[in-house]
């Protein structure tokens, strides 16, 4: 990791990156609790009074290129602008910023109070590090991946009639907490109707009037575990009861559609683009609508990352990355099915299937 000749240093504001930089992760993360300034050989995470104890603890080096790490603190009689002042020094004539981060009233206080510094918007520099996984961040991931594996196991034994998409959603919370990790992001549970909506959020904890589970419902669960700070993703439908010819028919074709994504990456297609393609077309042959989201996208520390396999926009997929693979059908006011996993492109090239739940139509 370099700064690069466009920019001196680079102010990086966004909690994940930093995050992933130093491992630093405060108590809210969307309230500004800590910047990292990244000049060429050294590093500050910046930090005020409630976290600096935390943060002295974390290693001296950071994550990439082994540079070193130091604190310093803020506060309110010397707020960011102010020590980046003085860290800045005269030298820095350029100072990256992420656009995609950074608010307007935050740039606009950096050009008042440092008319001097030149600040330069800076586009997804550290997203770009974060797409290739390293090997403990890999080894997360597995681990949030089984735990969700396990975490379907268990919910099967609670589908039974009148427990509600609310506290079936309650119970992926409580297993997770259980086993020492949480939800990557708030579980979708969505019965019967309420599946066409690709991120339906009624099963969301605030709502308590989720659907009761009775015996015609197909139950759509997407879900996944966080260990360490990584995510896993996978969605997954079962029946209640039996399922119309129609669902059967659309729950295969989505099958079918899924399938041909995971053999085209088995067999070394890595043309996102490619890939969204030829899973819309079989979708489109079976004169079904094709999904409105992407075919997938990767994860890490957040739940959605670069890249995503889209039509939109060409993206070569390499060793290193992770991707979930989850197209959908929805059919407005009746029922949607999405089938997801979770699969790593290995150092060989190779594709390895992270989800190992079973996918085949299943009825209980
Ligand atoms: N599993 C939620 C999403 O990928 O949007
Ligand atoms: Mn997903």
């Amino acid at each position: 990791m370099t700064t690069s000749k466009k920019f001196d240093a680079l102010l990086v504001s966004n909690p994940v990156n930093i995050r992933y930089l130093t491992g630093f992760w405060g108590a809210n993360p969307e309230e500004r609790e800590a910047y990292v300034l990244l000049f060429h050989n050294y590093v500050y995470l910046l930090t005020n009074a409630l976290y600096l104890e935390q943060a002295k603890q974390l290693p001296k080096q950071l994550r990439i290129k082994n540079l070193e790490l130091k604190v310093k603190g803020l506060s309110r009689e010397k707020p960011l602008t102010a020590v980046l002042k003085e860290l800045l020094g005269s030298q820095v004539k350029t100072l990256g910023f992420e656009e995609t981060d950074l608010t307007v009233a935050e740039l606009r206080k950096l050009e008042i109070k440092l008319p001097l510094l030149k600040p330069t918007p800076i586009r997804d520099r550290i997203e770009t590090l974060r797409m290739f996984k390293r090997p403990d961040e890999l080894a997360n991931i597995k681990a949030a991946a089984k735990l969700t594996d396990q975490c379907f196991e268990y919910l099967l034994g609670k589908l039974k009639p009148g427990i509600t998409e609310t506290e079936l959603a309650w119970e992926i919370e409580s297993f997770f907490r259980k086993q020492g990790a949480t939800s990557a992001f708030s579980p979708i549970v969505a019965f019967g109707k309420n599946s066409s909506l690709p991120h339906y959020s009624g099963s969301d904890l605030e709502n308590v009037e989720g659907l009761t589970l009775s015996d015609t419902y197909l139950i759509l669960l997407d879900f996944g575990a966080r260990v360490n700070g990584y995510c896993a993703d996978m969605t997954r439908v079962v029946f209640f009861g039996k399922p119309t010819n129609e669902q059967k028919q659309v729950y295969q074709t989505v099958l079918q559609a899924q399938f041909k994504a995971l053999v085209l990456l088995e067999t070394g297609e890595r043309s996102g683009q490619i890939l969204d393609q030829e899973v819309r077309n079989i979708i489109a042959q079976a004169n079904l609508p094709t999904y409105p989201h992407s075919l997938g996208h990767s994860l890490g520390l957040a739940i959605h990352e670069t890249p995503r396999l889209s039509i939109k926009q060409e993206v070569q997929l390499k060793p290193g990355m992770v991707l979930t693979i989850e197209p959908g059908v929805y059919l407005e006011h009746k029922f949607g099915i999405r089938i997801e996993d979770l699969v790593y492109i290995n150092g060989e090239n190779k594709l390895e299937i992270l989800s190992q739940t079973p996918k085949e139509l299943l009825s209980l």
